[in-house]
């Protein structure tokens, strides 16, 4: 076959193969089938040397020309594979920066912090401050001042966790009070939030931690009236307006007279009931009329000054309020449980 229809042919076919080619490498290895050193059109060009001297020279144009032209085929076909991979790339990972992204999930506060926020509220709104104190105490504080004596059975092992002699893991939040009232003139009118401790069991209404919230006030004629008074507005911005708040004798030695508050139950509104051990009604706080021996021993003039003191318990109002029945759960960190609460 002659060299030019050798050509032909050659240009042919591969004008034939470039139809259907899509992949970059085929097409690679179609410029090498053809090319390349052992290629179709190199073939012809090694040939050339039996060729007689004055057809060797037209040949060689007419072969190179056709190279040339065979090369720009092939490179326009990479060029427009290229060019659609590119397209098919910039396709897969495009990106809609104008797209909404997903909220990320808020958080809620906690049971027992929204509760103790509500007193708060509830007391800074009647002129009290918020005064906080160590979780770490010295008996001084949480024992002796408040009429406490050494021998007292309040002071047992078995309720109170000892750091050394002389220093405990605070039992109340009561100590807030001796340290305010041995440091601060009157008029005093205070509630302290805090963690307390005690050498407990765990179960449903117990745990070795939990919360106290302390009130004082110190002032001239503070009566039980006020303290009643103090105690109802409470009560009623807790539960609402119609439950009702009764005092119990009972006995604190850092108060005398002392009582013990109880609320309708919140639960069956004063029929009777489980959570109020059918008696309708359910205790809340222990309160009464500071001690004069404790304003004594305070540096606080007994003659001149009068106060009343309660103590809360944070989980016991907290449970009330939102209807749960085991302590265990405010303190799990259980989602199931928590996300009721946003
Ligand atoms: N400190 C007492 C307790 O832990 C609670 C208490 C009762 C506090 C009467 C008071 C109070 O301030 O007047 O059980």
């Amino acid at each position: 076959m002659d060299i030019r229809e050798n050509l032909e042919q050659i240009a042919a076919q591969l004008q034939d193969e470039l139809k259907d080619l899509s992949e970059l490498k085929a097409l690679e290895e179609l410029r090498v089938k053809i090319l390349g050193k052992k290629g179709s059109l190199t073939a012809l060009l090694r040939g050339m040397g039996s060729l007689s001297a004055e057809e060797r020279p037209r040949m060689g144009q007419l072969i190179n020309e056709k190279r040339e032209k065979l090369t720009a085929m092939l490179d326009e076909k990479q060029q427009a594979l290229q060019q659609k991979a590119k397209e098919a790339r910039l396709k897969a990972e495009a990106l809609d920066v104008t797209e909404p992204r997903p909220l990320p999930e808020i958080g809620g506060v906690h049971p027992i912090n929204r509760v103790l926020n509500e007193v708060v509220d509830c007391f800074t709104g009647l002129g009290y401050e918020v005064v906080e104190g160590p979780e770490v105490e010295l008996d001084l504080f949480n024992f002796e001042l408040l009429n406490l004596p050494k021998n007292h059975p309040a002071r047992d092992a078995q309720d109170t966790f000892y750091i050394n002699e002389n220093t405990v893991l605070r039992t109340h939040t009561s100590p807030v009070q001796a340290r305010t009232m041995t440091t601060r003139k009157p008029p005093i009118r205070i509630i302290c939030p805090g963690r307390v401790f005690r050498a407990d069991e765990v179960d449903a209404t117990h745990s070795p931690v939990f919360h106290q919230i302390e009130g004082l006030v110190i002032d001239e004629n503070v009566s039980m009236g006020d303290l009643k008074g103090a105690l109802d507005a409470f009560a009623k911005r807790l539960y609402g307006d119609d439950i009702q708040v009764r005092f119990r004798p009972s006995f604190f030695p850092f108060t005398e007279p002392s009582a013990e508050v109880d609320l309708t139950c919140v639960n069956c509104h004063g029929k009777g009931c489980r959570v109020c051990k059918d008696t309708g009604w359910i205790e809340v706080l222990g309160c009464g009329m500071v001690n004069p021996r404790v304003l004594e021993m305070c540096g606080i003039d007994p003659q001149k000054y009068s106060g009343f003191a309660f103590g809360i318990g944070l989980e016991r109002i907290t449970m009330l309020r939102y209807g749960i029945s085991d302590m265990r759960l405010m303190y799990e960190g259980d989602l199931r449980f928590l996300k009721q609460f946003r």
